[in-house]
């Protein structure tokens, strides 16, 4: 299977810098390290950045969007959230759902990321459902069979993101038995201070990466690729 790249930019970028990055990075000679074959490279920025990025990628068949989040309800009357409808023909194809961020800071529950994973999956974007080992059988229980078989999981240990203490692959590799053990045999990406000096030793335990700090300069980014 190919490897998943993912940038998630966080709430990092306004439009200027996004537009820099995006020009730094879509170089042919950039483009052309991606094989589609065995890398996928999907952008994950802000809600307010996702069109003009999607006008950028799509000049790149090898790279994809993903959103940062989605509301748990449809599309109608709430106020500030953006609906899994409300992408319609920006081409999203992942959507990062429970990051352990929008645990912490906006208090989501596992059954709040359920319900997005319903409406993404009802959208026909791809959830990534982002989890620690202490909430993995909460947020399993959380979803129905049907739900969580077309998920992919990112393993973000807690401790490991943002702070530079990457968790060791033996450490990696024992998380993704216990994740595929509960959730059967979906993808399964880590998370937690990657950078392009460690992403090589998880080639063997995982199917991708998701990057935060070491994506957000377009140089350091486009090493960390090369090293996939
Ligand atoms: P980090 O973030 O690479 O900065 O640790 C990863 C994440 O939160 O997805």
């Amino acid at each position: 299977m190919k490897k998943l790249i993912v940038a998630n930019w966080k709430a990092n970028k306004s439009l200027l810098e996004a537009q820099d990055w995006l020009n730094h990075f879509l170089t042919d000679e950039n483009l052309s390290m991606i094989d589609p074959e065995k890398k996928e490279v999907i952008l994950a920025p802000a809600h307010f950045l996702l069109s003009t990025v999607a006008k950028f990628s799509s000049r790149a068949s090898n790279l994809n969007l993903a959103v940062q989040d989605l509301s748990p309800y449809p599309a109608g009357s709430y106020t500030g959230a953006i609906s899994a409808e409300n992408l319609n023909g920006l081409n999203v194809k992942y959507a990062l759902l429970g990051h352990s961020e929008r645990r912490r800071y906006f208090s989501e529950t596992c059954q709040q990321v359920a319900k997005k994973v319903e409406l993404a999956l009802a959208a026909e974007i791809q959830p990534i459902i982002c989890l620690d080992l202490d909430y993995l059988d909460e947020q399993a229980a959380a979803l129905t069979e049907a739900h969580f078989k077309k998920c992919m999981v990112a393993y973000e240990p807690l401790t490991a993101i943002g702070s530079g203490r990457n968790e060791t692959t033996s450490e990696v590799a024992k998380a993704v038995k216990k994740i595929k053990r509960v959730f059967g045999s979906v993808p399964v990406l880590y998370g937690g201070s990657v950078t392009a000096d460690n992403v090589a030793d998880y080639r063997k335990v995982v199917d991708g990466v998701l990057v935060g700090g070491a994506s957000l300069q377009a140089a350091n980014f486009i090493d960390l690729i090369q090293q996939v």
